[in-house]
């Protein structure tokens, strides 16, 4: 379904990406772990065509994604949602209006089908009846949740989360992690999460992935990372403090 082929990102002088190789199976979730800086946001990036690789290939259910012209990525784009790290929602509309942004911009649905989607999306995110709030009436569970209600309205069927319970507490990050679960099962989505949050990763993983410095060590079962011999790997699932050896390797 997403199929990255010996992909670099260069800013400038700067090699972000150094050789990326991922495949991700149509269905199955697969979380990106790793440092902050190690590029799992400009990966996503590539993906949904906002960035084009220096070299290698991005490729979408088998359509070559930085060949594709902005008409065609738009188009691309229409399945594939995009949940950022931040809500990012618009201050200055009611959840409702937020919520069927899309819908407004894309599609030719009368006002009642709208509030119809509308409401069937909060329904699945479990926030019945807020649709007149705004969002500073929300707390920030409740913005991601939204956040991802708006994601999903046009039924897409690759979703990628940056980061989804960052800044949450630890319970409303388990109802973040139970909610991808439910994406997963309700919507049978192919799905990408970034996070550094192991419980989280833990919850929702089929593969997981480890991303040290622009590319992969090593891609497998959550049991393959949590008992890797690499100490890079190891410092990362354990917590353990920062150190130039580290890096040095194993
Ligand atoms: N537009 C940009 N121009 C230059 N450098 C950037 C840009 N965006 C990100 N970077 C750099 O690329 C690296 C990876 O960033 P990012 O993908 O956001 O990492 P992550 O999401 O893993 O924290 C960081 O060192 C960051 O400073
Ligand atoms: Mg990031």
């Amino acid at each position: 379904m997403i199929e990255i082929e010996n992909v670099r990102l260069r800013y400038g002088a700067k090699e972000i990406l150094k050789g990326v190789n991922l495949h991700v199976k149509k269905g199955e979730t697969l979380v990106i772990l790793g440092a902050s800086g190690s590029g799992k946001s400009t990966l996503l990036k590539l993906i949904i065509g906002l960035l084009k690789p220096s070299e290698g290939i991005v490729r979408v259910d088998g359509k070559n994604i930085s060949l594709m012209t902005e008409e065609e990525l738009n188009k691309e784009r229409r399945h594939m949602a995009m949940v950022f790290q931040y809500s990012a929602l618009f201050d200055s509309m009611s959840v409702g209006d937020n919520v069927a942004f899309g819908l407004r911009m894309h599609t030719n649905m009368s006002e009642e089908e709208i509030k119809k989607v509308v409401d069937e999306k909060l329904h699945l995110v479990g926030l019945d009846g807020i649709s007149d709030l705004m969002p500073a009436n929300l707390s920030g569970g409740m913005k991601k949740r939204v956040s991802l209600a708006r994601a999903i309205t046009l039924n897409q069927d690759i979703i990628l989360y940056d980061e989804p319970t960052a800044g949450l507490d630890p319970i409303r990050s388990t109802d973040i992690s139970l909610l991808i679960k439910k994406m997963q099962n309700e919507l049978h989505a192919t799905s990408i999460v970034v996070t550094h949050d192991l419980k989280s990763a833990n919850m929702v993983a089929d593969r997981m992935a480890f991303l040290y410095e622009g590319s992969f060590l090593l891609i497998g079962t959550p049991g393959d990372l949590y008992d890797s011999s690499d100490k890079r790997i190891q410092q990362f699932m354990n917590g353990w403090p920062s150190n130039d050896a580290m890096k040095k390797g194993v």
